[in-house]
């Protein structure tokens, strides 16, 4: 069903689709944990290009491919390759293209992932375009919700922080909507969702609300996902310094929120969670960013139609 697709947007994602992806994610955990030989992938190649930085979609990929039985060739940040030369996106697509099996990007500009998966003749997954999408993201998301709340659908979910660059929510309000969740869309007026998001996300018939209270956002949620206060998006750093540090999710929001509340977020974190909810039994961001190795396993071993 994904054999050769590009994975570029949450939007491309039927049910089936969905479904097909969270179930190789719990196979795949299932064979790790088990210390399953896993070689589905044997005698692939598969490039990773980062030309932002990252840690976690980075090496958890990374990770997948050497877990499923690939080899890789990897490239963390553009200074170490010919793009610091002047070399275009497009050649360098049309380049490594022709050296591996698949290709998982991150690059700063929106759209760049679907110009890399135009050249491309084999499947290129996108590991974040700017502030546009970060699908992959989103799916470990959902895998998440599941592990943790036993369903993915019915809840109330607020998206906190930094919705106007945090490219994460872009990606999961789709899913949230496809799956039933109603949406508390909680950030300083500055940092709004687009409303071309907000304005998509009604007419798909999402029942969001929008607010700046974030003790009675998570009041009323099952789950609160925040998100960072983008700094490298800004264009003026006076416009960052009056947005962030906003919000605080620490003990004291914690004990005002609906009890139960799952913590999320897609790390990194700058203060936007305090470390002190680090060990309440709800802050599920670490375990997040351990679940996207399973999803990236998927994927992979998916769009190469290896499993
Ligand atoms: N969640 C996420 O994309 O983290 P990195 O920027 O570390 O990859």
């Amino acid at each position: 069903m994904l054999k050769g697709k590009d994975i570029l947007s949450t939007y491309q994602f039927n049910m089936q689709e969905l479904d097909l992806i969270l179930n190789t994610a719990a196979y795949f955990e299932r064979k790790v944990k088990n210390s399953e030989k896993i070689d589905n992938c044997e005698g692939m190649v598969f490039a990773s290009l980062f030309f932002e930085p990252s840690t976690r979609t980075r090496l958890s990929f990374e990770t997948a491919m050497n877990r499923v039985g690939a080899k890789l060739i990897s490239m963390a940040g553009s200074e170490s390759s010919s793009a610091a030369k002047g070399e275009t996106l497009e050649d360098t697509i049309k380049t490594v293209d022709g050296y591996v099996d698949a290709i998982v990007m991150r690059h700063p500009m929106i759209g760049s992932a679907q110009i890399a998966a135009d050249i491309a003749n084999h499947p290129v997954i996108n590991g974040g375009d700017g502030a546009g999408q970060h699908p992959t993201q989103a799916l470990l998301d959902i895998y998440t919700i599941c592990k943790e709340k036993g369903d993915i659908g019915g809840h109330t979910v607020t998206f906190l922080g930094d919705l106007k660059f945090g490219r994460t929510v872009h990606s999961l309000g789709y899913f949230m909507q496809m799956y039933g969740n109603k949406m508390i869309f909680c950030s300083p007026n500055a940092l709004k969702m687009p409303e071309k998001i907000t304005n998509d996300l009604r007419a798909r018939g999402a029942d969001i609300i929008e607010t700046d209270d974030a003790a009675w956002a998570l009041a009323q949620s099952d789950i609160v996902y925040v998100t960072r206060v983008q700094r490298e998006r800004f264009a003026d750093p006076a416009e960052y310094e009056k947005c962030k540090g906003v919000y605080i999710v620490n003990k004291e929001l914690i004990a005002k929120a609906k009890q139960d509340i799952t913590v999320l977020h897609p790390l990194p974190r700058v203060d936007e969670i305090a470390t002190d909810i680090d060990d309440y039994e709800g802050s599920a961001y670490f375990r997040q960013a351990h679940n996207g190795l399973y999803v990236r396993m998927a994927l992979l071993a998916l769009v190469t139609g290896r499993v």
